[in-house]
């Protein structure tokens, strides 16, 4: 079956209905656009696990608290739907504006907790931005399953607790962030670095990876993390937004690895925000009968 391109939530349910009635399985996968092989990794996992993928592409302006960002996105519905298409996608939902915030839109999802600190800190609004916008696709396509990458591991979280907090009737799967060669973790934002920038950009993930084995190896937790600031700046990032080790679901501080923790860090480079995080300490816990 080809692709088909919807824009009304409408006609998006009158075909979830048709597959519904089949008794089908129904995955979403949502995105801003622009992808790339980390957001297709997601849908080659949708697609292996359940029998209709929907791929949602909306460039959320309520998420967005610069509007310079906003404006810059890059908006490639054409090549976007192209890349879709042979793997055997259904449906690419791509709504405007108008479809998903009509005159009168009044309502915000906002989770306290796990939204607040890291990204929640330097992004006044964003989580608020992203948990209304996912719980309307959630709620739209009325999906079996959800798939969020690991590379945005605070949104990840916001999203299990919504879901879990609305009794939204999905499963939401994490799946790994996917690396260029050299570490540097996709993102639609990459292709903004220039030549200088994009040789610095690998050492974020290269510091994380190096900060979580001395946190393994039972390291100094407040010194690793001061250490790897300071690394981040003596590679050539600007501003170091955050680097902080948390717990895996709670995202509270952990001061000692007694429980799955992971790394994270925003820092720019010249006008480019970057994000990655890594895990921390299960293999270690395992091997110490920590957690049974
Ligand atoms: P976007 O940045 O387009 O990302 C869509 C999905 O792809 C997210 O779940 C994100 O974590 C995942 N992703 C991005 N880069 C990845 C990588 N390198 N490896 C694995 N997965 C990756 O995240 C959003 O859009 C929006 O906030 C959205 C959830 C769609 C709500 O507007």
């Amino acid at each position: 079956m080809s692709l088909a391109i919807v824009r009304t939530v409408r006609d998006l349910r009158n075909r979830v209905d048709v597959w519904r009635r089949a008794g089908r399985t129904i995955g979403v996968v949502p995105t801003m656009g622009a992808l790339h092989a980390g957001h297709i990794s997601l849908v080659e996992t949708a697609l292996a696990r359940t029998d209709h993928v929907i791929v949602t592409l909306f460039v959320n302006p309520k998420q967005f608290n610069n509007p310079a960002d906003l404006a810059a996105y890059p908006r490639t519905e054409a090549d976007d739907a192209a890349k879709l298409s042979p793997l055997g996608v259904d449906v690419l939902f791509a709504p405007d504006g108008e479809e998903m915030y009509g005159t009168g839109f009044s309502t915000s999802v906002s989770v306290s907790g796990v939204s607040e600190g890291l990204c929640g800190a330097h992004r006044p609004g964003h989580f608020d931005g992203v948990a209304t916008v996912v719980t309307k696709l959630l709620l739209q396509s009325g999906a079996d399953f959800a798939f969020f990458g690991e590379k945005d591991f605070q949104q990840l979280q916001v999203v299990r607790r919504l879901v879990s907090d609305l009794n939204i009737p999905v499963e939401i799967i994490g799946c790994p962030t996917v690396r260029e060669e050299d570490g540097l973790a996709l993102s639609s934002r990459n292709v903004r670095l220039s030549a200088e920038e994009r040789g610095i950009a690998p050492r974020l993930a290269k510091i994380l990876f190096t900060a979580a084995e001395r946190l393994e190896a039972g390291g100094p937790v407040e010194a690793i993390l001061e250490a790897s600031r300071r690394a981040l700046s003596d590679a050539g990032f600007d501003t170091v937004e955050y680097l902080e080790l948390r717990d895996s679901e709670t995202l509270r501080p952990v001061e000692r690895l007694d429980r799955p923790a992971r790394l994270l860090a925003a820092a720019w480079l010249g006008a480019t925000r970057l994000i990655d995080n890594v895990p921390v300490g299960a293999q270690g816990i395992l091997q110490s009968g920590g957690i049974t």
